[in-house]
Order: structure tokens, then C-alpha cells, then sequence
């Protein structure tokens, strides 16, 4: 299939933490179209088996293919850890962005040798997270703590509550005892969660996430292959798996946008 540089890019996660990544592309390639796709339907991902999440991966790259996207990121890390491997053999010619846990940057940042990475479980688990360790990180203590809650908290546009707080400082609180000065976000929801985290931690602690590095490497692929956009405004195309009004909703609060909101069967 022929693809042009007015085509859209894809970008999709299990629900609004991707919207953390769609940021980063929308300010690095403003001229850019982008289709999102929210699968609320079948949230959280990071609890659910890998064999499940590839079917989705495979279920919404197929839809995507057939909307023309010139390109499609993952913008969730989960999904890429379960589903890139099968979406570049179903679609080799089709420029894909996956994203994993920034841990090479994060071990060349610290400076007391101690990274944490807050990440979902399914993440965690995963053989190729735990080939990241070994590739970049034989050189640093890395202490890893699963989020289940703080995914569906954030779902709903809580960013601030008591639950929420109490939450993510149960999270912390076993990193900052561990020592680390350098805490990975490795899963795209939980940059929403940067200014109360803030509020945990010292000011000297790292926070580090991949939203930006994604949006450059898309850059860099659709450079190569001569399909950066040129000149047209850009649009946003929203579309959910979940109630497209709970989304309307949560849209509003994370990125004041609400337009443009359609449902997706599946
Ligand atoms: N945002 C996703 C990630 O980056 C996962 C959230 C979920 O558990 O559904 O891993």
C-alpha cells in the first residue's frame, strides 16, 4: 500500500496515558495528523496475560492499517513488550514506534547507583525487560515496583486525591528507602502523575520518561522514508474502546480537548 506524507500517524495504549506520548508528537511535529486510539474497553493491560494483549495489539494495528496511517506508535509500554514483536512481522514495511523503560538513561544519570522504575506488572515481568536490565544495567542496583491501582486512578482524571496520593506514596516510598536518585516512569500514564510525585520526593531525584525519545524517533522514521508532513494544520482524531463520554470527559482535564471523540468496536 502506497503511503503519502498527508497521511496520518497512529498512536494508541490502553487508554489515556498515551496521551502523555501524543504531547510530545504533537509539540515536536506540529504539521502532523494523528488518529489515538484509547482501548478503555479492556483496561488495565498491565494485569492482564501477554497472549491477550497481543490480540489487541493485532486487533488495533489492523484498524489503523486500514485508516492509511502512515505510521503507528505504541505509546504504552506494556503493549510494546507483548506486542511489537508480532506486529513488525505482520506489517515489516510499516514504520513502528514501540517504547520501553528509559533504562539505559537512567543508569547513566545516577549518581548514588541505585535506579528505581515504577512500571505495570506485565512490564515488569517480561522477558524483554529483563534483557534491558542485563544490556544496560549490570552496573547498577535497579529496584522495580509494580503500580496496580494507579492506572484506573488516573483513568478518571484523578490526578490529586487522597486515594490517589496515598497510592503512588506506597509506590515511592520503597524506592526512596532503597537510595535511588534516578526513578524511571515506564508506563505512559504516569507523567500525569509528575507534579504529585514531585511533592514525595527531593528536588535532587531524576525523573525519567521516554515521551520525548519517541516522538524523535518517529521523526527519524518517517524522515528516512521522506513521509514528514509538510505544511498541512495539523488534526486529532480521538476514537475508545470505553464510553466515549467518560473519555470526552477525561480529555478534558488531562489535555483541555474534547472534540472529536468517535467509539470503536471490538
Ligand atoms: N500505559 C500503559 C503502559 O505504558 C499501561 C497501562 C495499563 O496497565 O493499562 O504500560
Amino acid at each position: 500500500m502506497n503511503r503519502d506524507s498527508d497521511a496520518p500517524v497512529a498512536v494508541f495504549d490502553s487508554g489515556v496515558g498515551g496521551l502523555s506520548v501524543l504531547a510530545e508528537i504533537q509539540q515536536l511535529l506540529p504539521r502532523e495528523s494523528l488518529l489515538y486510539l484509547a482501548d478503555c474497553g479492556h483496561i488495565p493491560y498491565g494485569e492482564k496475560t501477554p497472549e491477550f494483549i497481543r490480540e489487541r495489539c493485532v486487533t488495533i494495528a489492523d484498524f489503523f492499517h486500514r485508516q492509511r496511517a502512515k505510521a503507528l506508535v505504541i505509546a504504552c509500554n506494556t503493549a510494546t513488550v507483548a506486542g511489537i514483536a508480532d506486529l513488525r512481522l505482520r506489517y515489516p514495511d510499516w514504520p513502528l514506534v514501540g517504547m520501553e523503560p528509559a533504562v539505559k538513561p537512567a543508569a547513566a544519570a545516577t549518581r548514588t547507583g541505585v535506579v528505581g522504575v515504577l512500571a505495570t506488572t506485565g512490564t515488569l515481568q517480561s522477558a524483554k525487560f529483563a534483557a534491558l536490565l542485563d544490556r544496560f544495567a549490570a552496573d547498577v542496583q535497579v529496584i522495580t515496583q509494580p503500580c496496580p491501582g494507579l492506572v484506573e486512578l488516573i483513568e478518571t482524571g484523578d490526578l490529586v486525591s487522597p486515594t490517589i496520593r496515598q497510592l503512588l506514596q506506597s509506590y515511592v516510598a520503597p524506592l526512596l528507602a532503597a537510595g535511588c536518585d534516578t526513578i524511571i516512569l515506564g508506563c505512559t500514564h504516569y507523567p500525569f502523575l509528575k507534579p504529585l510525585l514531585r511533592e514525595m520526593i527531593p528536588a535532587s531525584i531524576t525523573l525519567i520518561d521516554t515521551g520525548a525519545a519517541v516522538a524523535r524517533q518517529l521523526q527519524r522514521l518517517l524522515g528516512e522514508r521522506e513521509l514528514l508532513a509538510n505544511g498541512h494544520p495539523q488534526t486529532t482524531q480521538f476514537w475508545t474502546t470505553g464510553d466515549p463520554e467518560d473519555f470526552r470527559n477525561v480529555l478534558r482535564v488531562l489535555c483541555n480537548n474534547s472534540d472529536n471523540v468517535r467509539s470503536f468496536v471490538s
